[in-house]
């Protein structure tokens, strides 16, 4: 589907979970891998997964909220690997929380990770990319159109990242650049789904909320995101696309605040 020879895919946030997944995936095509996070642990041991693909990869850390780290690590993987023909925006933060609950800064934390952060990667990845062709897969979630108690900070956040996928790509499409928004559902094995589902024994019930009746994978994330990238998706920009089971058509976010609050 997607024929990574000769590409250069960097995925932001890319070290574990879903990032990591769909950095694996190109990684299995033959694409040179980039990532970063801020834990050098974390970029070290995804590294050594991604070279153990057999194709070439190369970590560093930034913390997204920092427009001048952004900055040098895109440099660092330019110098290393060449233009960038995919870029994948992951990076997050999540914690269930109530409104009332959440400091000025812990809403900021999320915010300035998701949205500021997705700002910063995509603004200055730009000028690093292979244009045109060069493909943008931003990662969201549900909570972008689901209200969900516990989660305003991500709410807003992931709205706010939906639509800098919707500007940008009205801005670069003329510029050969496809903008897109992968939106993960529930996810097993993730940090993400950890965080949220405070009550473990929930599961079953959440599962009975998803049309498909199961938990998504990390490698169903990832075979979307090839398809994003590939020719395939070639008159795809602009898009929104849930990789969820059906999970986010109705419903789901009740069920989820209530698996979230053990009730
Ligand atoms: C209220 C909280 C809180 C909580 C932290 N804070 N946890 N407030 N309830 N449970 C507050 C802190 O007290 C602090 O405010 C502020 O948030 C920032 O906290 P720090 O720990 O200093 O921030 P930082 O080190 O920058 O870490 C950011 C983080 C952290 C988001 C808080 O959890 C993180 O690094 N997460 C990354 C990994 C992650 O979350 N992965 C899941 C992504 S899944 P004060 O006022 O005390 O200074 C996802 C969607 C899943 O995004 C969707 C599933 C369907
Ligand atoms: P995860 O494993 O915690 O992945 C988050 C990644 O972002 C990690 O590599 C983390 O590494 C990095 N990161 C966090 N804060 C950062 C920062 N300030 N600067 C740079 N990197 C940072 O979580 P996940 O559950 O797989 O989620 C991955 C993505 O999928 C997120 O965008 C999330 O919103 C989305 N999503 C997940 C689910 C789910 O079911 N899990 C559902 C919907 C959407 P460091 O800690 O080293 O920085």
């Amino acid at each position: 589907m997607f024929d990574g020879k000769g590409k250069h895919v960097l995925v932001a946030g890319g070290t574990s979970g879903i990032n990591l997944g769909i950095a694996e995936g190109f990684a299995k095509t033959g694409a040179t891998v980039s990532v970063f996070s801020r834990s050098q642990d974390k970029v070290d041991a995804a590294v050594e997964k991604l070279i153990a693909h057999g194709t070439q990869a190369w970590g560093g850390t930034a913390d997204v909220r920092d427009p001048d780290a952004v900055q040098a690590v895109l440099q660092g993987a330019v110098d290393a690997n060449g233009p960038i023909d995919v870029l994948v925006s992951g990076a997050a933060g999540n914690f269930p929380a109530p409104a009332l609950g959440m400091s000025s800064n812990a809403f900021g934390s999320v915010v300035g990770i998701d949205l500021l952060g997705s700002f910063h990667v995509l603004r200055f990845a730009f000028e690093h990319l292979n244009k045109p062709g060069a493909s943008i897969i931003n990662i969201s979630a549900p909570q972008a159109w689901l209200p969900m108690a516990l989660q305003s900070h991500v709410c807003a956040a992931k709205a706010g990242v939906d639509m800098l996928t919707k500007t940008l790509a009205l801005e670069w499409g003329p510029m050969g650049v496809r903008v897109n928004s992968l939106v993960p559902g529930p996810i097993k094995d993730t940090e993400g789904m950890d965080r949220l589902l405070v009550d473990k024994s929930k599961a079953g019930e959440l599962i009975k909320t998803v049309p498909l009746q199961r938990m998504g994978t990390v490698e169903d994330c990832a075979d979307v995101a090839l398809f994003l990238a590939s020719d395939y998706a070639r008159y795809v920009s602009g898009a929104i696309l849930p990789v969820d089971g059906g999970w986010s058509l109705a419903g789901a976010q009740i069920a989820m605040s209530h698996a979230m609050m053990g009730s």
